[in-house]
């Protein structure tokens, strides 16, 4: 699948490039400096051994059939309001935890409700967005010698895109679960605050999630 990461030259971004060209998907890096998205392409490429291409919004969006959205949540609606009228009926994907430091082990919901709900005001009709990867460290993603042991759940009000999603989660080696429409994406955004306190407190280099009781 061909994927375009905006804000790939980020940590998450760089993990989930790595882990998906090396799981075969063709993936762009999209920066809002092209030359800058260029030159990460470069060094993860180099540093992998996979081909994995880089530049601006434009490039993403020329040639993916998935987007994802990896910047900081103080950046995100400008992000989408530069996307929004571009996307057509993609699959977005949105990580976005709207975390407010410095207590980010507080969790603090936007006046939108939730990261992905504020996304979906802006895109209107346009696009099926799901929402997931919340609770994902980029610590584990970017060391592919790190087994992904954790459940991963994944809400958006398509079903047909969350199972797409399901899928790339799969192939990033770890299991995707749908948990329901995009509208849950409030409990899952808000889960991370408490993991990154949990982490702090246990001294753990990110704690994730673990689901018991499915078939
Ligand atoms: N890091 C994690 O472990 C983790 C885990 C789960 C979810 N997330 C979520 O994933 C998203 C990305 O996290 P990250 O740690 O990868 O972030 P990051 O490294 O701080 O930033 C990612 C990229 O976003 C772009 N960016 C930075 N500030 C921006 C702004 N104000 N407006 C627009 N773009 C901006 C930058 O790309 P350019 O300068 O190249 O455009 C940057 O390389 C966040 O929403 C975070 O909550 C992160």
């Amino acid at each position: 699948m061909k994927i375009g990461i905006i804000g790939g030259t980020g940590k998450e971004g760089r993990g989930l490039a790595l882990r998906w060209s090396a799981a075969g998907h063709e993936v762009t890096l999209a920066s809002r400096d092209a030359e800058r998205g260029a030159s990460v392409a470069a060094e993860l490429s180099a540093s992998s051994g996979r081909a994995i291409s880089g530049g601006g919004f434009d490039d993403a969006l020329a040639t993916a059939e998935v987007l994802l959205v990896a910047v900081p949540y103080t950046g995100q609606g400008d992000t989408y309001r530069q996307l929004a009228g571009r996307i057509g009926d993609r699959i977005v994907i949105d990580i976005t935890v709207p975390l407010a430091p410095p207590k980010v082990t507080q969790v603090s919901l936007p006046l939108g409700h939730s990261a992905a709900l504020e996304a979906q005001a802006i895109l209107g009709d346009e696009g099926k967005l799901v929402a997931t990867l919340h609770h994902v460290s980029s610590t584990h993603l970017g060391d592919l010698e790190h087994e992904m042991e954790g459940d991963v759940l994944v809400c958006g009000n398509d079903r047909a895109a969350v199972e797409t999603v399901i899928g790339l989660i799969g192939d990033l080696g770890a299991r995707g679960i749908d948990a329901g429409n995009l509208v849950n994406a409030v409990a899952l955004e808000s889960m991370t605050p408490v993991l990154l306190y949990i982490n702090r407190r246990y001294k753990a280099a990110g704690a994730g999630m673990k689901l018991t009781g499915l078939p």
